[in-house]
């Protein structure tokens, strides 16, 4: 059964349930606190590595497993399909094992120093060539934060440095891997994405469907808008809506909902993440709404993220509901003391998640 939707005045989406292929879960209490707004929205996550001690082995990446299904209820299908941290240190061999455990799905590359947790990323990508030719035979897919942080470029220009600099460089050296440029903000990334597809996809992050990079600084600073890759220009971000919304195959949602305390966030060097998971999927059927594309909502949320990694749709299903009233913003999760802010979007959303 495909997607129904009624445009009379009850108005109900119902969708093959979502994925969330670029997710933030954290660990300890953290996780205990942001993993059941993704579990009641997404029947699957790909979990990104980037803890403060990085998932860098497929031991790793199964405890860490382990620790997220602890804490799903005992009825709950959810599936957290999880990644690795690529380093200069990893050793080819790990891509086969990593395929062979049949739990990791991809292998992210971090730029070292390009954003949280990342101080073991990559420096010099000529130095993990020998992993991404075992990548590129195994079959596993890379996944990267498309940003190059040097002191000569700016930072709203590092993700189109990037596609020059490293990924047109990876594409040449290993034409059959398949690569997803994760939370693209330029126009750059959807043109190289559409010209390279289907070796190279996308995901799309729902704040950078909503902010360019005035409404960070819009009457005053505004921390919780702000992550990395930064928002760019109007134009930039009308690009990528017309990207997402569109219905083309090679591109997807991926949330890169990242929670930070707010101890942490509101600080004179605060991090960089927007925590968007409780409000993703509303957000997104007002935006499709908005636009007249409501049609092609199912294929970004449900269809091509898997498509791309090769894995069957969901079976289950996902109901979003239209109210005649705004439906109020939730209120983050507590932890000690301290909260985590959810992302808003600055305009009234009427659909919420039944
Ligand atoms: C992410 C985080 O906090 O882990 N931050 C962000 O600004 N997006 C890391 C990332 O995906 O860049
Ligand atoms: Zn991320």
């Amino acid at each position: 059964m495909e997607a129904t939707i009624t445009t009379d005045t009850t108005q109900v989406i119902d969708l093959h349930r979502p994925d969330d292929f670029h997710l933030h879960l954290r660990e300890g209490a953290l996780l205990q606190a942001v993993l059941p707004a993704t579990v009641k929205h997404f029947a699957r996550a790909l979990v990104m590595p980037n803890l403060m001690t990085p998932i860098k082995t497929v031991k790793d990446a199964i405890a860490y497993r382990n620790q997220i299904q602890q804490l799903l209820p005992s009825d709950c299908d959810f599936q957290p399909l999880m990644t690795l941290y690529l380093t200069e240190e990893t050793d080819p061999q790990l891509i086969k094992q990593a395929v062979s455990s049949g739990v990791i799905q991809a292998v992210k590359l971090y730029p070292k120093g390009a954003t949280t947790n990342s101080s073991s990323g990559v420096r010099d990508i000529k130095h993990v060539r020998s992993v991404l030719d075992e990548m590129e035979a195994q079959q596993l897919p890379l996944c990267v934060h498309g940003e190059i942080v040097a002191p000569e470029i700016d930072v709203f220009d590092r993700e189109s440095a990037f596609i020059d600099q490293v990924l047109l460089r990876i594409r040449k050296w290993n034409p059959g891997l398949r690569i997803v440029l994760e939370h693209i903000t330029t126009q750059e990334a959807v043109d190289v994405v559409r010209d390279q597809f289907p070796f190279v996809a996308a995901t799309i992050t729902v704040h950078h469907l909503i902010l360019n990079r005035s409404h960070i600084f819009d009457d005053g600073l505004h921390p919780h808008r702000f992550c990395f890759p930064v928002a760019k220009r109007e134009k930039h971000r009308l690009k990528i809506l017309q990207a997402a919304t569109g219905g083309e195959r090679c591109f997807f949602l991926g949330t890169d909902s990242a929670p930070h305390l707010e101890k942490h966030k509101l600080q004179p060097c605060g991090c960089a993440g927007i925590y968007s998971a409780p409000m993703a999927l509303p957000c997104l059927a007002q935006i499709f709404e908005d636009h007249d594309l409501l049609g092609n909502l199912e294929m970004f949320t449900s269809e091509w993220g898997a498509e791309f990694y090769r894995l069957p749709k969901n079976p289950q299903r996902c109901r979003l509901i239209k109210s005649a009233q705004p439906v109020p913003l939730p209120s983050g999760p507590s932890i000690g003391n301290d909260r985590v802010e959810v992302f808003d979007p600055g305009f009234p959303i009427y659909w919420r998640v039944d």
